[in-house]
């Protein structure tokens, strides 16, 4: 089969442009990717960097995490809303130290089962901390492949196995590839196919957007009622 119209534009977007973040640097390790995936769930990047960076000098391995109290955990936490995140990262290290030799699995099944990780961090970890071909699917990855692919202005509601699906297919064959197209459409996503005012002028795959294509239309689906 072809490999994905977008997959080179991308890629190539993406070699230009890209942010450079701790976490993407090729040393960062499994146990750094995880944490980040966790802190950037719910939280801004600008306010994720100096929080990634204090919670890795205090605890770089899940052993030491495991070893710290609760509280302490979500003393770290700090400003970064949702505490709960660091009480559930707090126990997945106790778990990752009990079922694994304090080392991130790096199958997504084992990844799954552990507190905290659903069907997006498992995925992130795998690719990106283990360079796998697995879809990475997040909010801006499903508007990225709603416009471009369905033409639809807006994702709609998440229906992870056939979001999941839409973005399999797209993903180059080469593991590697696909791990780094995985985070290009993520970034594509954040700078460029922002929900309300994209950047259509800047996009690598304009030429292949079905929603530009079609005039941009509005999203058409259910809509709230007052
Ligand atoms: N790079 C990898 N995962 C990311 C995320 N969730 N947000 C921003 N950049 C990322």
């Amino acid at each position: 089969r072809a490999e994905s119209a977008l997959a080179g534009p991308v890629l190539a977007w993406y070699d230009r442009e890209a942010r450079e973040l701790p976490w993407r640097e090729p040393g960062a390790g499994a146990w750094a990717v995880l944490v980040s995936e966790i802190m950037l769930q719910q939280t801004p990047v600008n306010r994720v960097l100096p929080a990634y960076a204090a919670w890795l000098a205090r605890w770089p391995t899940p052993a030491a995490l495991a070893a710290a109290a609760p509280g302490d955990a979500v003393r770290m936490w700090g400003r970064l809303g949702y505490p709960r995140r660091a009480l559930r990262l707090h126990e997945c290290a106790r778990q990752l130290v009990a079922r694994h030799d304090g080392i991130v699995p790096d199958d997504v099944d084992a990844l799954l089962a552990l507190p905290g990780i659903g069907a997006y961090t498992a995925r992130a970890v795998a690719a990106f901390a283990y360079r796998q071909r697995h879809p990475v699917v997040d909010t801006n990855v499903r508007r990225v492949v709603a416009r471009a692919v369905l033409g639809r202005g807006d994702p709609g509601p998440p229906a992870t196995t056939r979001d999941l699906a839409a973005v399999e297919a797209l993903l180059p064959a080469d593991a590697e590839r696909s791990a780094r197209f995985g985070v290009a459409l993520m970034e594509l996503g954040a700078l460029v196919c922002v929900a309300r005012t994209p950047r259509c002028g800047s996009c690598p795959v304009a030429a292949d957007c079905a929603w530009l294509a079609a005039g941009s239309p509005a999203y058409e689906g259910p809509t709230v009622r007052p």
